[in-house]
């Protein structure tokens, strides 16, 4: 077993550690109170290849491996998971499915320009659109409908929590076409946003990721090309399934970026402050808070490494995607906690990141799949 990594990818981690730090701290706290999309920030990772990093240089992409991705991912959710999770959704849940399940003539007319991450000097990404106001968790039950008509479907129905649902350009939605059929009638689409019929809710006002644009789309008779289907008919839901394993790597390592950005913060505070004569990291009650933290992420790191290996060998990564993202999300939620009580009252207040890489770290239970439903992926592989 080895463990060390490749030079390409210390590379691609120094880079991403430089971006975090020298693109992404500065003003991080305000877009936050703000709740302002991290723009700026997004078109500079396009420009270094981040946003497509793992899609082929044959469609545009960077071509790294799954493992330097989780090193970036982490790195930049050690600061800014505004920022992280546009990545994360760009390259796991729009452009893998893209690369794997398009046909030619989608991967030249979608795939190549969302891998950049640009068009026309513009920012331009994608957004996955899975989750319903009732079909969050029991994602098989989708009310939005495409309707087969002819040389066209009809797409009639709401779809809510979208990231990147006012930033991106292309949706990808997943709509059921025949409700005898069950999952099997669920077929996923390529569509644009500027499709007529498309409407945009308000932004949500959100506890963490508050940069990061999260908002339900309507859709009123939009007509979708059948082109525009992804893979065969029926195959929507596979199609979601498969994609999502891969999300969840993306956010097992955004959980672990988190959990590791607030341990370093509380690290070097501990080392810093003092009190009752002595730097408190030398106190056994920090001391201990520390060690535990330390290890929890390790663990995370590890599992997120084993499924990003796993992927990129071509092995069944679906339990350990799970098990990384169970892990590496209660580790985030636990870690910050931990950091923010190492800070004390300083980390109760805004001027201090701690505060809000705890606010950060719940969405990481949620999204992507619910820790509940990751247990329920595990727990179903492990007893089959
Ligand atoms: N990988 C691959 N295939 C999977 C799968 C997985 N992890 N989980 C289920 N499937 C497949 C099954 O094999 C089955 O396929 P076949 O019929 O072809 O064999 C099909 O999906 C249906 O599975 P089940 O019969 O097990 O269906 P179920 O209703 O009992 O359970 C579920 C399905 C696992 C709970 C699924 O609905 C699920 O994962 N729910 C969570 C959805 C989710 O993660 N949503 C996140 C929203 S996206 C988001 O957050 C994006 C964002 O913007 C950040």
């Amino acid at each position: 077993m080895d463990f060390k990594l490749t030079e390409e990818q210390l590379m691609i981690q120094r880079a991403a550690r430089e971006f975090a730090q020298q693109q992404c701290l500065p003003g991080v706290i305000d877009r936050d109170e703000k709740q302002q999309l991290p723009k700026e920030q997004l078109l500079q990772l396009a420009e270094l290849g981040f946003l497509g990093m793992m899609v082929s240089p044959e469609y545009g992409g960077a071509g790294m491996d799954t493992v330097s991705y989780v090193l970036a991912m982490e790195e930049i959710s050690k600061v800014d998971s505004s920022v992280s999770v546009c990545m994360s959704v760009n390259n796991s849940l729009v452009c893998w499915g893209l690369e794997h399940y398009g046909t030619e003539a989608q991967k030249q007319q979608y795939l190549k320009p969302l891998a950049h991450g640009i068009k026309d000097g513009q920012l331009y990404t994608g957004a996955f659109l899975l989750s319903e106001p009732e079909a969050g968790s029991d994602a098989t039950h989708q009310h939005t409908s495409a309707i087969d008509n002819g040389d066209h479907y009809i797409i009639n129905g709401v779809k809510n929590w979208i990231t990147n649902g006012s930033s991106a350009s292309v949706y990808l939605v997943i709509a059921q076409t025949d409700y005898t059929k069950g999952h099997k009638g669920i077929n996923a689409f390529i569509v644009e946003k500027n499709t007529p019929g498309i409407t945009v809710g308000a932004k949500e006002n959100k506890m963490g990721i508050r940069g990061s644009d999260t908002h339900a789309i309507s859709f009123t008779d939009v007509k979708v090309a059948k082109e525009n289907r992804i893979g065969a008919e029926g195959f929507g839901f596979n199609f979601a399934m498969n994609t999502l394993n891969g999300g969840r790597i993306g956010i097992a390592a955004q959980a672990l970026g988190i959990a590791s950005g607030a341990y370093e913060l509380a690290l070097a505070y501990s080392k810093q402050r003092k009190t009752f004569g002595k730097p408190i990291h030398e106190h056994q009650a920090i001391q201990f808070k520390l060690a535990e933290m330390a290890t929890k992420i390790e663990t995370a790191r590890l599992l997120c490494f084993k499924a990003a290996w796993e992927k990129d060998n071509h092995l069944d990564y679906t339990t350990t995607a799970a098990m990384a993202k169970l892990h590496a999300s209660d580790t985030a939620m636990w870690v910050t906690t931990e950091a923010v009580q190492v800070h004390g009252g300083y980390g109760f207040v805004k001027e201090f990141h701690v505060e809000r890489l705890m606010r950060d770290a719940k969405i990481t239970q949620i999204y992507e799949g619910t820790s509940e439903i990751q247990k329920m992926v595990i727990g179903r592989s492990i007893t089959r």
